[in-house]
């Protein structure tokens, strides 16, 4: 009766993951399945917990790096609200792929603030090598992302920050560099690349086209240093404003 009832409100109350997944957890019982004791209520929870422990940090901090980097180039500000302006005027949602200088701010902040800067751990399964070197199995093994990103072969001047790293010379996008690895790379990349690209960029171009960010009243412009604190690359709390844009100022 219990498994019934979550199958008939979950049928009628699907709005996001949560419900989704006890969806197909109550239609697999409901169905009789073999296999439904596989997705057991430990099972659910860990996924939820995955999601939103892998998805969160990870997309709160890059929003306040962008913002921190916004706030201390107001020049880039004025140019990337100059985009949004000209792309999408006031319309709620964004255009992909029609604000390369957005996505390349984005792709900037990204890089020389790396969220994840070794990733997370992983353990070889056997015994393996690479670049010549031989690595047992069992081994923990990190991948410095921030070194790559930060690389002098690959980036010219990686501690300036400077979007049109990511642009050609007409400001089109250039194809993804393969020593630019937010996400990481392989069978265990992030599984939510594309969503989350797509989240910080609607995030983005939201926030600078109703706003415009100026640091707060008597306070230091937000602090460009890292932070690194279990796993994430965090910025060092600040305060700004947000100052409402009429539309088409830049407020800088
Ligand atoms: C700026 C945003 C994000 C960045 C930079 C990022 C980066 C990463 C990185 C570097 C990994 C580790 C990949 C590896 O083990 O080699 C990872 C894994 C993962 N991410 Fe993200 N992530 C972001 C957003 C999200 C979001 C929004 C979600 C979910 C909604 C998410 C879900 C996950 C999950 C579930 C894993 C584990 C994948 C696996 O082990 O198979 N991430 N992410």
């Amino acid at each position: 009766m219990r498994v019934r009832n979550v199958y008939l409100w979950c049928k009628r109350n699907v709005s996001d993951l949560v419900d989704d997944v006890l969806k197909i957890q109550a239609e697999a019982k409901a169905a009789g399945e073999d296999q439904a004791d596989l997705l057991t209520d430990v099972n659910v929870r860990q996924v939820v917990a995955d999601i939103f422990g892998a998805g969160i940090d990870t997309t709160v901090n890059t929003m306040n790096w962008c913002i921190a980097y916004m706030v201390n180039y107001p020049d880039v500000q004025t140019k990337v609200q100059k985009e949004i302006d000209d792309v999408i005027g006031q319309r709620l949602l964004t255009d992909k792929n029609k604000l390369p200088y957005c996505e390349a701010v984005i792709h900037e902040v990204m890089r020389i603030r790396t969220v994840l800067p070794l990733n997370v751990p992983h353990l070889t399964l056997e015994d393996t090598s690479v670049g010549g070197y031989n690595i047992p199995k069992g081994t923990q093994i990190w991948t410095n992302l921030w070194k790559l990103h930060m690389d002098e072969k690959y980036w010219m001047e990686p501690e300036q920050f400077r979007p049109e790293r990511f642009l050609d010379e007409d400001g089109q996008a250039l194809p993804k560099q393969d020593s630019f690895l937010p996400f990481s790379v392989g069978r265990r990349a992030c599984v939510a690349e594309v969503l989350a690209k797509n989240e910080i960029l609607l995030i983005f171009t939201c926030l600078f086209q109703q706003f415009t960010f100026l640091p707060a009243p008597g306070k230091e412009k937000p602090s460009l240093e890292p932070n690194f604190q279990a796993l994430v690359t965090r910025c060092i709390p600040y305060e700004v404003v947000a100052r409402e844009r009429i539309s088409g100022d830049s407020g800088t």
